[in-house]
């Protein structure tokens, strides 16, 4: 089989099923989102010559884009070297071994820049130490937003038009990539990205951040703010209390970031009667069985009993402490221009 068709073998995995959720509302609900970017950067370094039978890959993740390179690089023959950290469970973590990776976890954050920075300065250890190898580099490689050319057709054949599309945003690749593809056919498309405090990527200051995928400590370079029409930022206990309504209200068992963009959505298709909406639903709820999906887990959450608001507080400031879910009207600006305006 030729490396090319090699890497397709397990395309029919990278698209979403689009669920009716009501009307007007459908949820991408993707395996596992991740295959998709990773399949296209691999595919393209190997045109590029840049991966060669016999190179290494590495690259930082703590979750899905490793499963994705796992899943990937054991068909092609790669040797996979994950750089993670403690939001890799065991069951994800004896998965990626079981698919051949090479997994090495750091315990301690960076002075600046946490977790992430940390798994990024052992990363480029391995990069020096191993000779030929490749970095995908899913926060700037801009081939991961391009790879979403892909879902937006899917969805113009599958729906038709859209006026609004919701996600989480991580990398930023996924709302980044399928909203500008999607603009080129409907410019009044309106994308709302959906962060959580402490979350550096739409300009709060860097916090602990308790969900794996939603927002981070870095800015990545493929989070293009002039995509982005409003912001939301949920805290944990409301996404995972989102998760559970959407496995619950639809059969979706899903990851927390999922619930994240369907609490967005619904609120947003409910007070937008008429507009079409679709929102991304990046992975299943496997890895998550013992945490967002443990009784026992969420109960020790503080404020896991407290009631949920009806819908976000729209802030003046990015940079405002937020207590509760929180939206802000970005209105396709760049980071640098929202920060300019609402200097606090
Ligand atoms: C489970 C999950 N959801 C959402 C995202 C965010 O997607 P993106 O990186 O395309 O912004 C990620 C990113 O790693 C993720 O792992």
């Amino acid at each position: 089989m030729s490396t090319r068709a090699l890497m397709r073998k397990l395309e029919d995995f990278e698209g979403p099923r689009l669920v009716p959720l009501r009307e007007n509302l459908f949820g991408a609900s993707f395996f596992l989102m991740k295959l998709l970017p990773a399949r296209f950067m691999l595919e393209r370094a190997a045109e590029q010559g840049q991966l060669k039978p016999g190179t290494t890959i590495c690259e930082s993740s703590s979750g899905t884009f490793g499963l994705a390179l796992a899943m990937l690089a054991v068909q092609q023959g790669y040797r996979l070297i994950l750089v993670s950290d403690w939001a890799l469970d065991r069951h994800l973590h004896r998965r990626l071994i079981e698919l051949g990776a090479e997994v090495t976890i750091v315990d301690s954050p960076a002075s600046c820049g946490g977790l992430q920075q940390a798994r990024l300065d052992r990363l480029q250890m391995y990069l020096k130490d191993v000779a030929g190898s490749y970095w995908p580099s899913q926060y700037g490689n801009t081939d991961n937003p391009l790879s979403y050319a892909k879902v937006a057709e899917q969805f113009l054949d599958r729906i038709g038009r859209l006026d609004c599309l919701v996600g989480p945003v991580g990398s930023g690749g996924s709302m980044s990539g399928t909203a500008r593809y999607l603009r080129t056919l409907f410019p009044d498309l309106h994308a709302i990205g959906v962060d959580t405090p402490g979350s550096v990527l739409f300009g709060q200051p860097s916090g602990k951040l308790n969900l794996s995928g939603l927002g981070g400590n870095i800015l990545p370079g493929n989070v293009d703010h002039s995509q982005f029409d409003e912001v939301h930022w949920l805290p944990p206990v409301e996404v995972f209390h989102a998760t559970h309504e959407l496995h619950r209200t639809h059969g979706l068992f899903m990851g927390p970031t999922s619930g994240a963009a369907y609490r967005v959505a619904e609120w947003w298709s409910r007070n937008n009667p008429g507009k079409t909406v679709a929102t991304m639903f990046p992975d299943e709820g496997h890895r998550y069985v013992e945490t967002v999906y443990d009784q026992e887990w969420l109960e020790a959450i503080a404020g896991w009993a407290s009631p949920l608001p009806e819908g976000p507080v729209t802030v003046s400031s990015p940079k405002e402490p937020m207590l509760g879910w929180s939206r802000f009207l970005w209105k396709r600006r760049s980071l640098n221009e929202v920060l300019a305006v609402t200097a606090m």
